[in-house]
C-alpha cells in the first residue's frame, strides 16, 4: 500500500510496548500505518498480532544479542525503509547493591544499554530521511534512586545516548527520549513498595503516541511525578539526596 507509514516497535510483546501496539493499531484502522512487533517470546506477539489483523508483522529478536539484532535488521531492510522505531525493550531487576547478582546485572547493561545503543546504529540505515528513532529512558534515570541500580544507571546512559543523538542527528533524523513515571505492567510488579502516580499501560501509549506526533523532544508522563522528579533533580545534591533516602525501605 502506498504511504504507509511502517513503525517497529521493539519490546512489543508486554506492558508498554503491547499497549503502544494496539492503540496504534486501533487508530489506523484504515490500513495506514504498518506495525513490525519485537521481542523475544514469539508466542505472545502470535497472539497480539492475531487481535490486530494482518496488516502488521510479528519480527521475534533478542536485543541483547547482536547476531539476532542484526538478522532482524536484515529482514527489515529487504521491506524497505522505516519511518519510526520505538524501542522499548528492557530488563528491571530491583534490590539493594550487595544483593544484586553480578549476571543479572550484566544481562541488563547488555540488554538496556548496549541494545538501545545497537538499535541506534541500526537506526541510521533502517529509517527513511526524518524518520523518527524514540529511545525510553525512565523518570529512574533523572537523578541515583535508592534500589534501582544497575537499571537506573543504564536508563541515564539511555537519557544521555538519546540526548547526544539529538544533536549529531539534528536535521537527518528526529530523536525523542520516552521518560516514564511508574506504569502497572510485569516490570514495576517486582517493585514491593508504593508507587505514586501509577498509571496503566494503554494511558502510557497514549500520552506516547501524543507526543510522539508533537515536537518536543522528551515525552515524560504522569507529569505530576515526572515534573516533581525533575525538579528533585535540579536542586543541588545537599537538598535532593537527603530527600531521595527518604524513599529508602
Ligand atoms: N513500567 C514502568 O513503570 C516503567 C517506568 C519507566 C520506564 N519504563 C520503561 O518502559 C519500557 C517498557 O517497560 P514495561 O514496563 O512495558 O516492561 P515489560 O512489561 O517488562 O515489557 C518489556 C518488553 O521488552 C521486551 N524485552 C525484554 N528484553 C528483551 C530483549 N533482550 N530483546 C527484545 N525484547 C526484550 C519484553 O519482551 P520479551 O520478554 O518477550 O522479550 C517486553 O515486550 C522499558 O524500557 C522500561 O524500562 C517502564
Amino acid at each position: 500500500m502506498p504511504n504507509r507509514e511502517r513503525i517497529w516497535i521493539i519490546g512489543a510483546s508486554a506492558g508498554i510496548g503491547a499497549a503502544l501496539a494496539r492503540a496504534w493499531a486501533q487508530d489506523a484502522r484504515d490500513g495506514r500505518v504498518q506495525l513490525i512487533l519485537s521481542a523475544r517470546s514469539t508466542g505472545a506477539l502470535s497472539d497480539l498480532l492475531a487481535d490486530l489483523g494482518p496488516d502488521h508483522i510479528a519480527l521475534p529478536c533478542d536485543v541483547g544479542d547482536l547476531a539476532s539484532l542484526h538478522a532482524a535488521a536484515d529482514q527489515l531492510s529487504a521491506l524497505g525503509p522505516l519511518d519510526r522505531i520505538i524501542h522499548l525493550a528492557a530488563l528491571y531487576d530491583p534490590g539493594k547493591l550487595v544483593d544484586q547478582d553480578p549476571e543479572i546485572a550484566a544481562q541488563i547493561v547488555t540488554v538496556n544499554l548496549m541494545g538501545s545503543f545497537h538499535v541506534a546504529q541500526l537506526a541510521a540505515k533502517l529509517l527513511r530521511p526524518g524518520g523518527q528513532l524514540a529511545l525510553c529512558g525512565s523518570a529512574a534515570g533523572f537523578i541515583g534512586l535508592p534500589q534501582g541500580q544497575i537499571y537506573s544507571a543504564t536508563k541515564a546512559g539511555v537519557i544521555n545516548l538519546a540526548e547526544s543523538l539529538r544533536s549529531e542527528w539534528a536535521g537527518r533524523f528526529d530523536v525523542r527520549l520516552i521518560s516514564p513515571g511508574f506504569v502497572d505492567t510485569r516490570l514495576t510488579q517486582k517493585n514491593d513498595f508504593t508507587m505514586p502516580a501509577m498509571i496503566p499501560p494503554d494511558r502510557a501509549a497514549r500520552d506516547i503516541i501524543d507526543g510522539l506526533n508533537g515536537r518536543a523532544f522528551e515525552i515524560h508522563f504522569p507529569r505530576r511525578f515526572t515534573r516533581m522528579l525533575k525538579l528533585i533533580s535540579a536542586l543541588p545534591y545537599r537538598l535532593s539526596l537527603p530527600m531521595l533516602k527518604r524513599l529508602q525501605a
